[in-house]
């Protein structure tokens, strides 16, 4: 059997979750396995500048897709399954994935196709994958699954593990605190995943793929982090119509209103994200049910419409 992995990764995490995952299959006789990074042609650099971190949030706020570069697909294969490997940028899908599934040729790709996806992100990904399900919707391909890999520290702690990660390149613990990303149990465990995929590859049987997989633990969703997210999405639509007034992404007028919410987002982070803990707290036993059924939905594979 043939699967198909897409991927892009820019510091490499999401590329050695998606080898560990993959591992059964790649070691499995039977089994075909491509890995193919996308990539754009703007290459987003890394480490970041404080300007080219946060000059990409309204492109990615807004899904504008970018030029890509060849995708190197093998399109004489027919694939029994793509695995899309994502992270997520501002809440939602990176550019250079948005710009796939937004790409003619992604068309080609997933017609007809089972597709699982796999996140391996901060911590907020569930708006990300709304608007992956719709991409994949529209290119008529079928989401079995969803494994989603956190860094599971504190809200505000990964904030600041990951800013001096993307800026300075550094990842290893400071002053207390962790070092950043996802760590690396996580990861060597999330091979037990890719043991799911295979035995239901085998029996060809890939019906109740997320069920099986949510039983290893494949999505945990944290209540409090959804509502933060949500509140938090509204912010970005507002705040990147203010940024796109002045100019597209290669514009340099608007790098003085970049600048501010280099300044503006960090510091609403810090503010929200107490304030909402608790009043999550309080909808959360409120609106205990309202809530659980939110949660089961962001834990399945059907859009609403
Ligand atoms: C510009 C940018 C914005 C990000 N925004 C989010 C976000 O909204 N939610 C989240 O959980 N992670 C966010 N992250 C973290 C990424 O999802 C990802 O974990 C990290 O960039 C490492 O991925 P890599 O494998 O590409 O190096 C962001 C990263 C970047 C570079």
């Amino acid at each position: 059997m043939k699967v198909l992995v897409l991927y892009y990764s820019q510091t490499g995490q999401l590329k050695e979750i998606a080898n560990k995952f993959l591992s059964p299959l790649v070691q499995d006789d039977q089994m075909e396995v491509d890995f193919v990074r996308v990539e754009t042609e703007h290459e987003f650099p890394f480490p970041w500048t404080r300007l080219t971190f946060f000059n990409a949030f309204p492109e990615s706020v807004f899904g504008v897709p970018f030029k890509m570069k060849p995708i190197d697909v093998d399109r004489s294969k027919d694939y029994d399954l793509i695995v899309l490997a994502y992270t997520v940028w501002y809440l939602n899908p990176s550019i250079p994935i948005s710009s796939l599934l937004q790409n003619e040729a992604a068309s080609k790709i997933f017609a007809g196709k089972k597709v699982v996806t796999l996140i391996g992100s901060r911590n907020m990904w569930v708006l990300a994958q709304e608007r992956v399900k719709r991409h994949l919707k529209d290119l008529k391909a079928e989401l079995i699954g969803n494994v989603v890999l956190i860094d599971r520290n504190k809200n505000l702690v990964s904030i600041i593990t990951i800013i001096r990660w993307m800026f300075y390149g550094k990842k290893n613990p400071f002053w207390g605190f962790p070092s950043a990303g996802i760590i690396q149990e996580d990861i060597e465990a999330s091979k037990r995943f890719g043991d799911v995929v295979l035995a239901r590859l085998k029996q060809n049987d890939l019906s109740d793929m997320q069920e099986k997989l949510n039983a290893e633990g494949a999505v945990e969703i944290n209540p409090s982090l959804v509502i933060l997210e949500k509140r938090a999405t509204k912010l970005f639509h507002m705040y990147g119509k203010f940024l796109t007034r002045k100019g597209g992404f290669f514009d340099e007028e608007r790098l003085g209103r970049v600048s501010l919410l280099s300044y503006l987002l960090p510091i609403g982070a810090f503010i929200l994200s107490p304030v909402t803990t608790l009043s999550s707290f309080l909808i959360s036993i409120i609106k205990r049910k309202e809530l659980a059924s939110e949660i089961r939905y962001y834990k399945q594979n059907s859009l609403r419409e």
